[in-house]
C-alpha cells in the first residue's frame, strides 16, 4: 500500500491503545504517548495494561511500527496529526473534567503543521473553545479535527477495523483531509476503501455531538425496554418475546433491547449526564435524560426486592453474585451493576460471594466485605441465592443441576436473562429474570410473582 501517514496518540487507555493499534495494523508508525511512566514501561515491556480481547496479538505484530514514551516531543517530531486519547471523567457535578485534555493543549507548541484531533468524549463546543485558546497562546496555525471514538469494550479492536460510521468533524483543511485519509481502507468501497464505513464529514460541533446523541440514545434504549420489563413482571407479558416482536421493526430494530439490571461502563453513564448537564449549561432542561438515569439507578435495586420477594429478610442470607464486571469480556469495573447490588445486599445483611472470570482482581479492592471465589460453583456453595450479574458465556453454559446440588436455597436471579429458564426450573431452581415469569420446580409451570400476590 501507499505510503501511510505517520500518527501520534496521546494516552494510552482503552481507546488510545486500540487507536494506536489500529492505525499500526493498517501500515503507519504511531507514537504512543502517556504521563504514566509506570504504564509506558509496561508497554515497553510488551505488557499490555488492560484486557481487551485481540490487542495483545495486534500490538505484537505491530511491535516495529509502535513507539511508547512519556516525551510528547517524540510524537510532535514524527508526526502531523495528534490524536487526543485521554481521560474525560466525570466531575461531582455530572460535567466533563477536560483537565487532562486542557494539559494537552497546554503542551502543544506553535505550529502550522500540527493538529489535534480530539478522540476523548467531550462536551459540544470543546473543539470551539480549544481553537479559541489556541489563537489566544499564538497558535492559531494549529488545526483541530473531532474524530469521535464508537469501540465497545470487548470488541474494540473488531469495531475499530470495521466501523459502521467513521466521523470526521473539521473545518475543511489539510487535517480533516488528512484524517480521512488514514480511515480509507476502512470505507465502503464508494469512498474509496473496502470496509464498512459510512463516511460522515461535518463540522466539528455536530460530530462532537453525534458521539453525544449516539450514546444518550443508546442508554435511553436500554432504559425504555427495563420500563417494558418492570411493567411486563406486573402483567404477565415477556419482555424476551415483546423484545423479539418490537425487533422485528426495521425502525426500532433488535439491538440494544436485552432488559435488565441496568446499563454500566465507562460512557453510558457518564456521556448521559454530560449531555444532561451540557444542555442544562446551555438553560435547556433535557427532561428525558433525568429518567434514563434514574431508570437506571432504579433497576440496578430491583434485584433486592426479587430476593426479598423469594426469601424474606436478606439478614444473614448468603447471596451469591455470578458476574461483576459492567459487561462480558471485559475486566472493566467502571459503573458496574454489581457494586450497587453488593452494597444494598450487604446493606440489607446479607453475606456476599462473587465469582468473576477476569474482573475478581481490580474488583476486589471495590468490594470490601464480598467474598470472592475462584469459580462460579464455589461462589455459589452454601449459598440462598445466586444471581447472574454479567452475562459472560462460561455461565450461560453451566451446569445448572450442579449449581443447584451446591446450593443451601434454589433461588437463581438472572439478572442479564441469560439463561434457561425452563432448564433452570428442571434443576429444581426457582427461576426469575428480569420482566419474564418467574418458573419453579415443575418445569414449564409459570408461578405467579406479580408483586402483592
Ligand atoms: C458503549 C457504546 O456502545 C460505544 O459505542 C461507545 O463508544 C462507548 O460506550 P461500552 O461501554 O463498551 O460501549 O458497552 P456496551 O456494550 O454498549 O454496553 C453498555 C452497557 O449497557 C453494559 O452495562 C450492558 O450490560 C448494558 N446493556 C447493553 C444492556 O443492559 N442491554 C442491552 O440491550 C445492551
Amino acid at each position: 500500500s501507499a505510503e501511510r501517514e505517520p500518527v501520534g496518540v496521546i494516552g494510552t487507555g482503552y481507546v488510545g491503545l486500540v487507536t494506536a493499534v489500529g492505525f499500526a495494523e493498517l501500515g503507519s508508525d504511531v507514537v504512543c504517548v502517556d504521563i504514566d511512566a509506570e504504564k509506558i514501561a509496561r508497554l515497553n515491556r510488551g505488557e499490555i495494561p488492560i484486557y481487551e480481547p485481540g490487542l495483545a496479538e495486534l500490538v505484537e505484530k505491530n511491535r516495529e511500527r509502535l513507539t511508547f514514551t512519556t516525551d510528547i516531543s517524540v510524537a510532535l517530531d514524527r508526526a502531523r496529526l495528534l490524536f487526543v486519547a485521554v481521560g474525560t471523567p466525570p466531575t461531582y457535578s455530572g460535567d466533563a473534567d477536560l483537565s487532562a485534555v486542557h494539559a494537552v493543549v497546554g503542551a502543544m507548541p506553535a505550529s502550522d503543521r500540527h493538529a489535534l484531533v480530539m478522540k476523548s468524549t467531550v462536551p459540544v463546543g470543546t473543539g470551539e473553545a480549544i481553537k479559541r485558546v489556541f489563537a489566544e497562546q499564538g497558535k492559531s496555525g494549529f488545526r483541530y479535527v473531532s474524530c469521535p471514538e464508537f469501540l465497545k469494550e470487548g470488541t474494540a479492536v473488531s469495531d475499530f477495523l470495521a466501523p459502521d460510521r467513521v466521523v470526521v468533524g473539521d473545518d475543511g483543511d489539510w487535517a480533516g483531509d488528512a484524517v480521512v485519509e488514514l480511515y480509507r481502507p476502512l470505507l465502503v468501497p464508494d469512498e474509496g476503501g473496502n470496509g464498512p464505513g459510512q463516511l460522515v464529514r461535518t463540522d466539528i460541533a455536530s460530530a462532537e455531538m453525534v458521539k453525544l446523541a449516539s450514546n444518550a440514545f443508546l442508554a435511553t434504549k436500554i432504559s425504555f425496554i427495563n420500563e417494558i420489563a418492570n411493567v411486563c413482571e406486573e402483567t404477565g407479558a415477556d419482555v424476551v418475546e415483546v423484545a423479539r416482536g418490537m425487533g422485528l421493526d426495521e425502525r426500532i430494530g433488535p439491538k440494544f433491547l436485552n432488559a435488565g439490571i441496568g446499563f454500566g461502563g465507562s460512557c453510558f453513564p457518564k456521556d448521559v449526564t454530560a449531555l444532561k448537564q451540557l444542555a442544562g449549561n446551555s438553560g435547556y432542561h433535557f427532561q428525558l435524560l433525568n429518567s434514563v438515569i434514574e431508570v437506571n439507578e432504579l433497576q440496578k435495586r430491583r434485584v433486592i426486592g426479587k430476593l426479598e420477594k423469594h426469601l424474606g429478610t436478606l439478614i444473614g442470607k448468603r447471596i451469591a453474585l455470578l458476574g461483576l464486571a459492567f459487561k462480558p469480556n471485559t475486566d472493566d469495573m467502571r459503573e458496574a451493576s454489581s457494586l450497587v447490588l453488593s452494597a444494598r445486599l450487604q446493606a440489607a445483611g446479607a453475606e456476599v460471594t462473587a465469582f468473576d472470570p477476569i474482573a475478581s482482581e481490580i474488583a476486589a479492592p471495590m468490594l470490601r466485605g464480598v467474598t470472592l471465589a475462584d469459580d462460579a460453583i464455589t461462589a455459589a456453595r452454601g449459598a440462598d441465592a445466586v444471581v447472574l450479574v454479567t452475562e459472560w458465556q462460561e455461565f450461560r453454559d453451566l451446569d445448572l443441576a450442579e449449581l443447584r446440588s451446591v446450593m443451601a436455597g434454589d433461588v437463581l436471579i438472572d439478572g442479564r436473562n441469560a439463561l434457561d429458564g425452563d432448564a433452570a426450573a428442571s434443576a429444581g431452581l426457582r427461576y426469575e429474570g428480569i420482566g419474564r415469569r418467574a418458573l419453579t420446580a415443575e418445569p414449564g409451570r409459570p408461578v405467579s410473582t406479580v408483586a402483592g400476590a
